[in-house]
């Protein structure tokens, strides 16, 4: 069976200062909590004060984003492997923010899959459609797009390193999420893809999770339907409360 995956994206918020006092917080209410994975994003620059607050707890952090190369000449940016040392074990890539304002393609996202497995890492890889992709019937087709660029040549140990985030950029820090059907659906489309593209036990293995406006209202209805995995939780993950809420779904 897979396991549940809870997992806050914290964007670019919080001083370090916040980002310890939340992370100590979580520590004390689902520090220890073995049947859910949970995960946090902070700011990579409070990657490694966390790996020391968070250490001996179930709870493992993420970078979100990671540039390709090994090391050099490449002002700015983070390699795979510094996100290891400073305690991550997970690497979003491909967010829509990342490809909407910095320019992420299927192309760059497949580069950062393939350089986070190299480091060690677990992708947790974003794909969703625009509100007019939506309106214009365009769903599957741009989720099939990013799908294919996106894990382009992956072997199938690649692959089972990967977990699947479906993020429909209209439901992200709108309020408005996807019913639980709608988010269904596609995240049904996505496992019939990866059973066509690679095989039925890489299919039926692998994490896919659901994002856009998850809160403690919604989590219940979207964990109830059969190929929704976990969430990737943006505005509700910085407040312990709601994502303690969330983590603790029924
Ligand atoms: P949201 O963000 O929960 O604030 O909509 C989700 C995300 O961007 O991962």
């Amino acid at each position: 069976m897979r396991m549940p995956i809870i997992a806050g994206n914290w964007k670019m918020n919080n001083t370090l200062k916040d980002s310890l006092s939340l992370a100590n917080h979580l520590k004390k209410s689902i520090g220890n909590v073995k049947h859910i994975k949970v995960i946090i994003a902070p700011p990579v620059i409070h990657l490694y004060p966390l790996s020391l607050e968070l250490k001996g707890t179930n709870i493992d952090l993420a970078a979100q984003n990671l540039y390709w190369e090994k090391d050099g000449a490449f002002t700015g940016e983070i390699s795979g492997d510094m996100i290891k040392e400073a305690g991550g074990t997970y690497v979003i890539i491909g967010h829509s923010e990342r490809r909407q304002y910095f320019g992420e393609t299927d192309e760059t996202v497949n580069k950062k899959i393939i350089k986070a497995i190299e480091s060690n890492l677990y992708p947790i890889v974003c794909v969703g459609e625009v509100l007019s992709e939506r309106e214009e019937g365009e769903t599957f087709s741009t989720i099939e797009t990013q799908i294919k660029g996106g894990l382009k040549d992956l072997t199938e140990d690649q692959i089972s390193k990967v977990v699947v985030a479906y993020e429909p950029v209209w439901a992200i820090g709108t309020g408005k999420t996807a019913t639980p059907q709608q988010a269904e659906e596609v995240h049904e489309y996505i496992r019939k893809m990866i059973n066509d593209i690679f095989s039925h036990n890489i299919a039926t293995a692998l994490p896919i999770i659901y994002g856009g406006s998850v809160k403690p209202d919604n989590i219940d209805a979207l964990m109830a339907k059969a190929n929704i995995d976990g969430a990737l939780v943006g505005g509700a993950s910085l407040k312990a409360d709601s994502f303690i809420r969330i983590v603790n779904f029924s």
